[in-house]
């Protein structure tokens, strides 16, 4: 499974990026309005830091703009992503952003034929959002799986990026359901790491190591 970082806070990026699992990072309108700075210098930041995939979104709800603003993302660096939102629109603006070799993320996806029909005009991401289907009652765990199975069936090359992740037991159950990549909150990626019987294990052998007198280097 590959991580990438959801979020638009340029310092949080850069101090994950140093753990060496960051595999790519995903913004959007409201992230990049809670960093309060210009989503070019934003993007154009984040991708010399990070060589993965970077997905910046389009703002336009008719194709035509949406094309034009996603030429101008593309353009800031090689591995931008545009994301484009779930719409008619925003299908079509998919088809010919991807027909010009431009990754794109089509975002917002809440049922499995909207990823069919983002497939289909050639994505090379789908951004299911799990959390936001779990907040009104649905499974959004469910559409991960079926978008898994549809994806199979057919062959499509679509990676399932499974978004609007809010814990650990969704990344978990995510990669479980085959999803390709999952993008987290600089937190969860923090909780991931976490348990309560490593802390307590790891102080156990350093107390118990701490009775040896022992040091592994023997510095004078
Ligand atoms: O960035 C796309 C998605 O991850 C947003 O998540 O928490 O706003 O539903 P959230």
């Amino acid at each position: 499974m590959k991580f990438f970082i959801d979020t638009a806070d340029v310092e949080a990026i850069r101090e994950l990026s140093t753990t060496g699992l960051i595999d790519g990072v995903t913004t959007n309108p409201s992230l990049v309005s809670k960093a309060a700075r210009p989503l070019v210098d934003i993007v154009r930041e984040i991708a010399d830091m990070v060589p993965g995939p970077i997905s910046a979104e389009v703002t336009a709800i008719e194709a035509p703009q949406m094309i034009e603003e996603g030429l101008h993302l593309a353009s800031i660096a090689p591995n931008i992503a545009v994301k484009v939102p779930l719409t008619f629109e925003g299908l079509k603006a998919c088809a010919a952003l991807s027909g010009r070799d431009i990754m794109v993320n089509v975002t917002l996806c809440f049922s499995a034929n909207q990823a069919l029909l983002a497939a289909k005009a050639g994505a090379s991401f789908i951004s299911p959002f799990i959390g936001r289907l779990d907040d009104i009652g649905e499974d959004g765990m469910a559409l991960i799986e079926d978008i898994r199975i549809i994806y199979d069936n057919y062959g499509f090359d679509t990676e399932i990026l499974a978004a609007s992740i809010r814990n650990a037991d969704h990344v978990k159950n995510a990669a479980l359901a085959g999803a390709d990549v999952a993008t987290v909150p600089p937190q969860v990626l923090h909780a991931l790491v976490k348990h309560p019987l490593t802390d307590k294990g790891l102080d156990a052998f350093l107390k118990d190591w701490k009775t040896t007198g022992q040091t592994i280097l023997n510095k004078g």
